[in-house]
């Protein structure tokens, strides 16, 4: 079984994603990790944008990105990069480099593969990203749209900043947070190759005001359902 978990960034698609995964006992695969694997080696290769955009995707088309811990490190080759995947620089630059159609094109074909290898091997795939309900896995039994409203997810990501760096004052406000949210929300759902959106029949879950406890109660509910044919 394939459940595509899509929304925006700070909706909680990884902490839930992952949970689902584990009780479940599926593979789990964070597909921006892999967009953001093909970033960080391009801008290690000294490759820009638009200058390069040929000699990404053939970086990306022979990447060999690993997903391993049960999909919570990712490596290229031997080499762990989670850690480094995960600077603001990189994660600009991947939202440049994910809109390349070359790219989506051969990390989408990768993430088909994963999926189904991890249904055969284990009974299923969490996938979560942006457009694996209407792009990767159409076709998903389980299609599911996490979202929480810009004002939520600015407070998370403060409280993420704070937690991180060990309870200093983060160097940006909730409002210049907000606004950052909601101009990525923007570019990603109105971007040319697969843009940011729910699927037709996909079940919308609001975190707003939610544990992500009872967020994974009410999606393996959703699974349960579906797996009883309702
Ligand atoms: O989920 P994330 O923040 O790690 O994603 C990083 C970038 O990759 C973000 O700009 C959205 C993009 N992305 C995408 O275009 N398609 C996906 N399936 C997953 C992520």
């Amino acid at each position: 079984m394939i459940i595509a978990i899509d929304g925006p960034a700070g909706a909680g698609k990884s902490t839930v994603a992952k949970a689902v995964a584990t009780q479940l006992g599926f593979a789990y695969v964070n597909t921006g990790a892999m967009y953001r694997a093909v970033a960080l080696c391009a801008l290690e290769a000294g490759f820009a944008l638009p200058e390069n955009e040929s000699e990404i995707v053939a970086l990306a088309r022979h990447l060999p990105i690993a997903l391993h811990d049960a999909g919570s490190r990712v490596f290229v080759s031997e080499r762990d990069i989670t850690d480094l995947i995960r600077t603001a620089q990189v994660g600009d630059f991947t939202s440049r480099v994910s809109a390349l159609p070359g790219v989506r094109e051969v990390i989408v074909a990768q993430q088909r593969r994963i999926g189904r290898e991890s249904e055969a091997e284990c009974g299923g795939a969490v996938l979560e990203g942006r457009d694996i309900q209407t792009v990767v896995f159409p076709d998903a039994p389980v299609k599911i749209y996490l979202d929480a409203s810009p004002a939520e997810r600015a407070r998370r990501r403060l409280s993420e900043w704070t937690l991180k760096s060990g309870g200093a004052a983060a160097p940006f406000s909730l409002e210049e947070a907000e606004r950052d949210i909601t101009g990525r929300d923007e570019r990603d759902s109105t971007r040319e190759t697969s843009p940011l959106c729910a699927a037709d029949d996909a079940e919308h879950v609001i975190t707003d005001g939610l544990t992500p406890d009872e967020v994974v109660a009410r999606i393996v509910a959703i699974v349960e359902r579906r797996a009883g044919g309702v």
